[in-house]
């Protein structure tokens, strides 16, 4: 019995501090700074994507980078992904701002000319 202890004290003394590392690690890719604007062109009319604007107010990367890695969407969504870009995008972006109902949900609201 006494052995058994001993034997979870060891353990959680030795996970202890690689878990926390491992947390630290994940937050670390996410503690970075931003860029605070991105004009998306496209055929439809340019997309002024408030990057910090929506960071601050959301306190969440991940609704967005939802993969867990702070990369460009389109490293995975290209177009032939069976999510393709533009498809990403809307569900995000649109999906969002219908379930929140704030945030522009109209083609012109966020598409300018
Ligand atoms: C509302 C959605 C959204 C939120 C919230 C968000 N991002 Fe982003 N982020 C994007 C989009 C979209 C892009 C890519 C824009 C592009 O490729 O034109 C991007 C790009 C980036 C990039 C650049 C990647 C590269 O390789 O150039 C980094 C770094 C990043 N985001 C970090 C963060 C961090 C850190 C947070 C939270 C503090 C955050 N983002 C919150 C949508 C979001
Ligand atoms: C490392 C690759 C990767 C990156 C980077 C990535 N995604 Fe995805 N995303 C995926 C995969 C894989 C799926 C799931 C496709 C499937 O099997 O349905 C997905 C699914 C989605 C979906 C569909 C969810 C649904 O319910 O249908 C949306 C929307 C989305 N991603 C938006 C984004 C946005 C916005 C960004 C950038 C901020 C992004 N993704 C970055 C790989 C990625
Ligand atoms: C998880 C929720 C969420 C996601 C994802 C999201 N938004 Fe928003 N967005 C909001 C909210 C909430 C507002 C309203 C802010 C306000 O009215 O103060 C907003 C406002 C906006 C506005 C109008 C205000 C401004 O910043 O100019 C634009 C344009 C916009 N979003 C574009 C986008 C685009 C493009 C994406 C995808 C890359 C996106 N949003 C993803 C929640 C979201
Ligand atoms: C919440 C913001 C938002 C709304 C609302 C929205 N879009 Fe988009 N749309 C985007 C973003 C972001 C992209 C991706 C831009 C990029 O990749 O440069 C995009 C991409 C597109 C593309 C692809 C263009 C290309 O060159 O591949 C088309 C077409 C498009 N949208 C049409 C529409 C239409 C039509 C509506 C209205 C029914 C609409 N969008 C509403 C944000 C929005």
């Amino acid at each position: 019995m006494k052995n058994k202890i001993m034997l979870c004290v060891l353990l959680v003394v030795i996970l202890l501090p690689v878990l926390s590392c491992l947390s630290a690690q994940n937050s670390d890719k996410f503690n970075t700074d931003l860029e605070s604007q991105y004009l998306m062109e496209n055929s439809k009319g340019v997309v002024v994507f408030n990057h910090q604007a929506h960071a601050d107010m959301l306190n969440d990367c991940l609704v967005c980078h939802h993969n867990g890695e702070p990369n460009k969407c389109e490293t995975c969504h290209t177009k032939d992904h069976k999510v393709n870009t533009k498809t990403a995008y809307h569900k995000n972006c649109k999906g969002c701002h219908k379930k929140l109902k704030q945030g522009p949900t109209k083609c012109s609201g966020c598409h300018k000319k």
